[in-house]
């Protein structure tokens, strides 16, 4: 990428300002290349923000690496002419298999923040996992999509009964599919860089907002997260007998968990480290797919997995290892940076051609023709990949 300095729209701001480093005549043409868009338009502590893993980011970096030590074994001469990516999750139809993990704080990226995304995952036929700590409320962000775009919402398990409910009632009424319950997060993960602070991150939090409460600080928030520490399987069961909203359990990531999700009345299961920002050194998710596919097995409890996740290839290679889909966080974060909605509607757009071509290279018409034995290897904990 040529070093260049030219004028660009501030997407968070909306004026122009002078961006290094990109040169914009050359279009991105992978997940990868919408990265440093990122990086050149926003402050230096929201880009660590978004970036960054804990600790030593050992599992940072092996999340996408992860994906290189399976190969493909392809299938020649079967007829590919007509290929079809669509699949379903909790019963409702994405165009393929890749939706938009929940990632904080998108207006610190562009002015419309989760609406400018939603719109994105919409028009790319994907499905949206919405945090519950976006900076745009859940209704403006059901209002524009288009209506059969499945909608879900993030929560972290808060111990205030009155604002969990609050919320809960809220996505119900707003037309969201499911909850997806964040349970790798007792605590905040050790983020070495982001101790400088996260003064240029939004803190306009709406969806913990109650009736009447004008603003929530960044302090309550972190005090909220704070409640969870104590948090067990049985909160599962309390959260069951506040919602018939099916439950996803996100960060799950050994089969005894997966074996207590199903238990426990899970309808799906995230296989996520939190794109490596809770518990440095566990293994990339990739790697642990497998044994939570077949911890489930014989349940309807539908896996998925995110973390890492950049090319068409991690998606088939996932899938063929028995996820039914897969997430991406950060990729969507840098399409809504290089050209907001569009953006993120072209980073959708790349992996869906990619997915696509790597199913035709495959020899595979249909998800259903998405099978194990397509993997070459399984090599657990191999260090051929240099960490
Ligand atoms: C900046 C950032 C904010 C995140 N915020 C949340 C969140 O609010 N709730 C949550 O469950 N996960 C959150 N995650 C984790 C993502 O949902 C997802 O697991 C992770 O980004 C997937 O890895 P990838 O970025 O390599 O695709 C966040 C991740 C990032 C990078």
């Amino acid at each position: 990428m040529a070093l260049s300095c030219r004028k660009r729209a501030d997407p968070r701001l909306g004026k122009y300002r002078v961006v290094y480093n990109i040169n914009m005549a050359s279009e991105p043409v992978c997940v990868e290349d919408f990265e440093p868009y990122l990086k050149a338009s926003v402050p230096d502590t929201v880009w660590q923000y978004f970036r960054s893993g804990a600790d030593g980011e050992q599992t940072l970096r092996d999340n996408p690496l992860a994906f290189q030590r399976y190969r493909l074994r392809p299938r020649c001469l079967r007829d590919v002419s007509q290929r079809d990516t669509s699949t379903s999750i909790l019963g409702h139809r994405l165009s393929f298999p890749v939706g938009v993990s929940p990632t904080a704080c998108h207006a610190s990226v562009h002015r419309d923040g989760e609406v400018a995304t939603a719109k994105g995952v919409s028009n790319a036929g994907s499905a949206m996992i919405l945090s519950m700590w976006s900076n745009r409320s859940l209704e403006d962000v059901a209002a524009s999509v288009h209506p059969d775009t499945p909608l879900l919402l993030q929560i972290n398990l808060i111990r205030n009964e009155g604002r969990l409910k609050a919320v809960i009632r809220r996505a119900e009424a707003a037309g969201f599919k499911a909850l997806v319950v964040t349970v790798d997060q007792p605590v905040v993960g050790n983020k070495l860089h982001l101790k400088g602070g996260k003064r240029d991150l939004d803190p306009t939090y709406p969806q913990l907002l109650l009736p009447g409460e004008g603003t929530f600080t960044l302090e309550k928030a972190l005090a909220l997260v704070k409640e969870t520490e104590s948090l067990t399987w049985k909160d599962i069961l309390r959260l069951r007998g506040i919602t018939s909203l099916p439950l996803v359990l996100k960060g799950i990531l050994t089969a005894e968990d997966a074996r207590e999700a199903v238990k426990h009345g899970a309808a799906g299961i995230l296989v996520s480290n939190h794109g490596g920002r809770q518990l440095d050194g566990v293994p990339a998710t990739i790697d642990v797919l497998a044994e939570i596919v077949d911890a489930v097995r014989g349940s309807n409890v539908e896996v998925y997995l995110d973390s890492g996740v950049r090319k068409g290839t991690d998606v088939l290679k996932a899938l063929a290892l028995g996820a039914r889909a897969v997430f991406v966080g950060r990729p969507a974060i840098w399409g809504l940076a290089y050209d907001g909605e569009k953006g993120v509607e072209k980073v959708l757009g790349i992996l869906k051609e990619e997915f696509s071509r790597a199913m035709a290279l495959c020899g595979c018409s249909s998800l259903s023709d998405i099978k194990p034995d397509l993997i070459a290897r399984m090599p657990y904990n191999n260090s051929d990949v240099e960490l």
